[in-house]
C-alpha cells in the first residue's frame, strides 16, 4: 500500500520512485584549478553513492553543452548537473529536459531561465563573492587612494557578472578606489597573466596601479608573474584579491605574493546529490537555491596549513 501512495505522490512531481542510477554532467571544460576540483570532486561523490555518471567535457563551448543535454535526454538518464559556461541561451534545451522529465540541477553558475526549468541550483552568492573581495580592499587601504585594475571571467557568465557588481557595490562611496581598467582574462592562467602585462603597460609598467581584483584564482596566479617579470612585487607594489581559495593562491599568500581570496568550494555535487536522492526518494522539493558559503581568508588564516589542506584535492 505504501509503495502504491508514494509512487502516486511522486507522480505529481515527475520523480520516479528509484534514486538515480545515470546521471549525465554537463561540465564547462577546466579552464581552472578550481573547476578540475569540482569535476575530480563530481566523479568521487558519484562514484561513492553507486551513481554512473556520464562526464561531458564542453571545451567552454555552449553549443557542446546544449548537444551534451540533448544527448543525456536521449539517452533517458535519471538527471542531469549543469555547470553553465554563460548564463543565456537554455530556456530551449532546459524545456526539453523537463518535457522528458529529467530534473536538471545547475552547479556552480545561475542561468537567466524560468526557474521551473530547473530543480535547483547549487553555489555561492557570487555577488556576495565580489562584495567580499571589495570590502577586504576598502579595509585594507583605508581611506588611501587606490587605482584597481579588474581581471573579469569568462564574457557572459554569471560568476563574471556578479563578482564585478559585488566588487562595484562593496567600493560605492569609497571615492579613494576606483577601477581605471577591466577586461576579461577568461578566468584562464595564461591570459591572466597576458591581459595584467597589457595592464602593466598602459598604467606606468605598473607604478600606478595599487591593486588588482581577478574573479578567480587563477587569472591572479597568472598575474603574479606578470608583475613579477615587470620587476614589481606582487602583494606588496600592487596589492592581489581574487576568488577561489585554490591551492596555488594559498601558496602565494604564504609567499606575500597575494594577500586574501574567497573561498568557493568545489563540493557541489555532494549537495546535487543528496537533494536530488531526497526528490527521487519521496519527492522532497530542495529550495530552488543551495547556498555555498564565501569565507576570506588572508595571511593571518594559515595560508601553508590551508595549501597542505587542499593539494590533495584534486585542484
Ligand atoms: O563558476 C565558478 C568559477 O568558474 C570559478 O571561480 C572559476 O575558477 C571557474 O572556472
Amino acid at each position: 500500500m505504501k509503495t502504491i501512495l508514494t509512487a502516486v505522490a511522486l507522480a505529481a512531481f515527475g520523480a520516479s520512485a528509484a534514486f538515480a542510477q545515470t546521471v549525465g554532467f554537463s561540465q564547462i571544460g577546466s579552464e581552472s584549478g578550481w573547476r578540475a576540483a569540482e569535476t575530480t570532486l563530481t566523479k568521487q561523490q558519484a562514484e561513492e553513492r553507486g551513481i554512473i555518471l556520464k562526464f561531458s567535457d564542453a571545451q567552454q563551448k555552449q553549443e557542446n553543452q546544449i548537444a551534451a543535454i540533448r544527448s543525456f535526454i536521449a539517452q533517458g538518464v535519471d538527471a542531469i548537473l549543469l555547470a553553465p559556461v554563460v548564463a543565456t541561451g537554455w530556456d530551449s534545451v532546459l524545456k526539453e529536459a523537463k518535457e522528458a522529465e529529467i530534473p536538471v540541477i545547475l552547479l556552480d553558475r545561475q542561468v537567466n531561465s524560468d526557474k521551473s526549468l530547473y530543480l535547483t541550483a547549487v553555489g555561492s552568492d557570487l555577488v556576495h563573492e565580489g562584495e567580499v573581495a571589495g570590502q577586504w580592499l576598502v579595509d585594507h587601504v583605508a581611506g588611501k587612494e587606490c587605482r584597481v585594475v579588474e581581471l573579469q571571467g569568462t564574457t557572459g557568465s554569471s560568476p563574471a557578472i556578479d563578482r564585478k557588481t559585488g566588487f562595484q557595490n562593496a567600493i560605492a562611496g569609497h571615492d579613494n578606489i576606483e577601477i581605471v581598467r577591466s577586461q576579461t582574462g577568461d578566468f584562464t592562467r595564461a591570459q591572466g597573466k597576458e591581459v595584467m602585462e597589457s595592464f602593466l603597460q598602459a598604467e606606468g609598467g605598473g607604478q600606478n596601479i595599487c591593486a588588482l581584483y581577478a574573479h578567480n584564482d587563477d587569472m591572479a596566479v597568472g598575474a603574479i608573474q606578470a608583475i613579477k617579470e615587470a620587476g614589481l612585487k606582487p602583494g606588496e607594489d600592487i596589492l592581489i584579491v581574487s576568488i577561489d581559495a585554490v591551492p596555488d593562491i594559498f601558496k602565494a599568500i604564504a609567499a606575500g605574493e597575494a594577500n586574501a581570496t574567497v573561498e568557493l568550494t568545489p563540493n557541489m555535487a555532494g549537495p546535487a546529490f543528496d537533494v536530488l536522492k531526497a526528490y527521487m526518494d519521496d519527492g522532497t522539493t530542495p529550495p530552488k537555491f543551495i547556498q555555498t558559503e564565501s569565507k576570506l581568508y588572508t595571511r593571518a588564516d594559515d595560508p601553508e596549513g590551508e595549501y597542505e589542506r587542499r593539494k590533495n584535492l584534486g585542484y
